[in-house]
């Protein structure tokens, strides 16, 4: 990825912490030298409560993304098998870590501000309930169900796992919102839009022209001798359907029956529903990775960056990892922060932005010379009684790694 770094900062004097490493990247093009782009080495609590007394972000994050740890008390490597995280909790540790740290995200999200917090079954229910109570019930927006990799073949007496959700909220009842379209595909177009224009050739769909709903005003009056539907109303003004006729716009069955036509070169697509099938994390040999593990498909953090924040708006992932969001956030012209408190998945992230990703066959190739398996994770559960956090971040020291 074509970016270029600007040197590093000795220390965050508005943030009174010195990170392990903070970074500034510069975009080659249209670069802002205000705009925030920075990867903070360190436990996130410590970040996001100095970030709540950072004016310049503190209830200005647009999006949050995150996908912390799943509680799947497991241990995580890196494809080099290097260690990367561990993921073991209590219950009880486990929902004050993501309490304190969802606090803070919720401070720090701008009114127009949205999140979308990734999790599998194991705490998703656990996390629904804790969010409802900090951002609100009124604000939770929907869960979405992600396709996370291709059928297994399980041994288990149970069903294969391939899916994996996002809870998604809102600060306010305003947030900014791009709806998202996905493309027709030809079969869809022929059964949704089966009807061709004799004039113009344009494909077209009937619907009714009036909708349920109480009638008042011009769309509950009579239009061309008729009155709308009991319990209905005309969707048009009698006006503006006199007009839509006009042009052609109105189709007249042979019993007098009027309906609209609804064009398929108006439409934008098809409005994304909260399945997604598309964003499995990785393919197949040729997918692109860093080889750390957990990392989420960029596609997919490109689509919610692009539905849930403008050009120039600043994204917050707290749970980095390879940093998928950070990079998804760059491509797209967007601010950033990132954190994560791993020293592989720092290393990650700078490797990533500097020299992009590497396809999965590479890291295929060195499994098999080294007899080693990788997809341990299912397998690999550290004991009850381990209820190791791992995670100890004793200082804040920096160290100056220019790649
Ligand atoms: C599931 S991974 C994120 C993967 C990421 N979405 C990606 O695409 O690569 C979770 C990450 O959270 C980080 N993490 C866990 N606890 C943390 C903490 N207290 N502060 C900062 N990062 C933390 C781990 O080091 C790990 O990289």
């Amino acid at each position: 990825m074509a970016v270029g770094i600007v040197p590093l900062r000795r220390e965050e004097q508005h943030l009174n912490l010195v990170p392990k490493s903070d970074i500034r990247f510069r975009q080659t093009n249209s670069y802002d030298g205000n705009a925030i782009k920075r990867l903070y080495h360190a436990d996130n609590i410590d970040v996001l409560n100095a970030l709540t007394f950072d004016a310049d972000v503190c209830g200005k994050v647009i999006l949050i993304y995150i996908d912390p740890p799943y509680n799947t008390g497991g241990a995580f490597e890196t494809r080099d098998f290097k260690h990367a995280y561990n993921d073991c909790f209590t219950i009880q540790n486990y929902l004050s870590f993501m309490r304190e740290r969802l606090e803070l995200m919720h401070r720090l999200l701008s009114d127009e501000g949205s999140i979308y917090v990734h999790l599998d079954s194991n705490m998703v229910f656990h996390i629904k309930l804790m969010m409802d109570e900090i951002f609100g019930m009124a604000n939770f927006k929907g869960m979405i169900t992600r396709k996370k990799c291709k059928s297994k073949n399980f041994t288990r007496k149970t069903y294969g796992n391939i899916s994996d959700y996002i809870l998604f909220y809102s600060k306010t009842d305003n947030p900014i919102w791009n709806r998202p379209y996905e493309e027709w595909s030809d079969e869809k177009v022929l059964k949704e839009y089966p009807y061709i224009e004799e004039q113009t050739h344009r494909r077209y769909k009937k619907v009714p022209i009036h909708a349920p709903g109480i009638r008042k005003g011009a769309t509950g009056e009579v239009w061309r001798g008729m009155m709308p539907p009991e319990g209905k109303h005309w969707q048009f003004t009698p006006d503006k359907l006199d007009e839509m006729d006009a042009k052609g716009e109105i189709y007249w069955s042979a019993n007098g029956n009027p309906r609209r036509k609804v064009y398929y070169d108006r439409s934008n697509g098809v409005p994304v529903q909260d399945i997604w099938l598309d964003y499995l994390d990785v393919n197949n040999q040729n997918t692109l990775i860093t080889g750390y593990p957990t990392e989420k498909n960029l596609d997919m953090l490109k689509r919610i960056i692009e539905t849930s924040s403008r050009p120039g708006d600043l994204v917050l992932d707290c749970f980095a990892g390879s940093g998928t969001t950070l990079v998804a956030a760059e491509e797209l012209g967007r601010q950033w922060i990132g954190v994560d408190i791993g020293d592989e998945a720092v290393l990650a992230i700078k490797k990533r932005f500097k020299n992009g990703s590497k396809p999965l066959g590479d890291y295929v190739k060195k499994k098999a010379k080294q007899q080693i398996q990788l997809d341990l994770f299912e397998e690999e559960k550290l004991g009850e009684d381990n209820t190791c956090l791992g995670f100890v971040s004793t200082c804040f020291d920096f160290y100056e790694e220019v790649f």
